[in-house]
């Protein structure tokens, strides 16, 4: 038997024929650079992640670096943010000519620690005044413990990007009752790479926020800072998000909620029917329904992750390492300074963990596989 990591033929089964005809109805239409399908898809995700407003970008990257640029991050800034995500996450704050600051993890959700946040702040006190956003990430699909931070971020007067890429539809128990991933922040920053819950065909991103006035700069930025065209009075770039992704995530969003219930299915067989001593599984931290499970991650319980990544390569089953670097650890942030042993959950996490096959379509038997795969490594 063969289990791959991710199966978007499966998924594309049986939507093909509508996806297939939502872009004929582009092509033949020849509006490919923004029009209705952008707006349209801008205000079904506005609804669906429960914002005000939503505009659509090119990928999660240009989401994240549109929103910095649009509260004017630049040079001599500080983004306080986590160690250990996809790169995109610092890489967009180093392209602004700011200044990324890494704060550990908690070991338990992978996500961003309130309280290495709250120390973060209360030990800079020089550098405070510098910090011009805080960006949690919602990683593998669970959210950021989002009311201590947005109370920090509130304290000190910092907006909140929030890095959604992996968490869209993601659901957090605020004080102030149950939001989504990318509506708690200041701006929400989605991603929709093909491996993402809610995947395009290519490069696609949207920035969600309740604030007018961001929403209507970043609308700005997207599209070299021109209103109207070449009349430019800010410098932005080509963030757009193409008509024909646009059209095919119209197709796909009405499914979202149905491959986030598969995708927890699988999580909930896996927890159910994988037993290794020592391997931890992933922590649900809030409601059962709240987590997406854009990945289930394993920590694995001593040094041989990589050791279990080949045997699993050798049987066919998917696996992939999120992240096995993190970012003080990056050739590239050297000059800030790091050194191994500043944040040890992260350092750890990036040892220790790995990935298994959790997309919607897995039939039990690839699970049961998987799992004989696993059991069979430890025993
Ligand atoms: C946490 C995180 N942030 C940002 C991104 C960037 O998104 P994109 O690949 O659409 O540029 C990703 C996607 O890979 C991600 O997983």
């Amino acid at each position: 038997m063969k289990v791959p990591l991710l199966d978007l033929k499966a998924q594309l089964a049986p939507i093909e024929r509508e996806i297939k005809e939502a872009v004929l109805e582009v092509v033949d239409s020849t509006r490919y650079i923004m029009g209705p399908k952008v707006e349209e898809l801008e205000t079904r995700i506005a609804e669906y992640v429960g914002a005000a407003r939503a505009v659509g970008v090119s990928s999660g990257t240009d989401a994240l670096l549109v929103s910095l640029m649009a509260l004017g991050v630049g040079s001599g800034d500080i983004v306080v943010t986590t160690p250990y995500s996809f790169f995109a996450t610092a890489g967009v704050v180093a392209r602004l000519g700011a200044t990324a600051a890494f704060v550990d993890i908690d070991p338990d959700t992978y996500n961003i620690s309130p309280a290495a946040l709250e120390e973060w702040f209360e030990r800079e006190t020089t550098r405070v005044g510098q910090v011009k956003a805080i960006v949690p990430v919602h990683l593998y699909g669970q959210c950021a413990d989002m009311d201590p931070i947005l109370e920090i971020a509130r304290r000190y007067g910092v907006p909140v990007v929030e890095d959604a890429a992996q968490a869209i539809g993601a659901t957090y128990p605020s004080k102030s009752g149950v939001k989504k991933a990318g509506a708690m922040g200041t701006v929400g920053c989605f991603s929709f790479f093909p491996s993402k819950n809610l995947g395009c065909l290519g490069d696609g991103g949207m920035v969600a926020t309740d604030d007018a006035a961001l929403a209507d700069k970043i609308v700005l930025l997207r599209n070299h800072g021109a209103q109207p065209k070449y009349y430019h009075s800010l410098v932005g770039g080509n963030f757009r998000l193409d008509a024909i992704q646009a059209a095919v995530l119209l197709v796909k969003l009405p499914h979202l909620d149905t491959w986030h219930a598969g995708r927890r299915a699988n999580a909930a067989y896996y927890d159910r029917h994988l037993n290794v001593p020592g391997l931890k599984k992933p922590h649900v931290a809030y409601g059962p329904d709240s987590h997406i499970y854009n990945q289930y991650v394993l920590a694995v319980p001593d040094d041989r992750r990589d050791a279990l990544r080949k045997h699993l390569d050798a049987n066919a089953v998917g696996n992939e390492v999120y992240y096995p670097v993190p970012f003080h650890e990056q050739q590239c942030f050297a000059h800030l300074g790091y050194k191994t042993g500043d944040f040890p959950h992260s350092e750890r996490a990036a040892r220790r963990t790995i990935a298994l096959p959790i997309y919607a379509e897995l039939t039990d038997g690839m699970k049961d596989y998987v799992i004989e795969k696993i059991e069979a490594f430890y025993e």
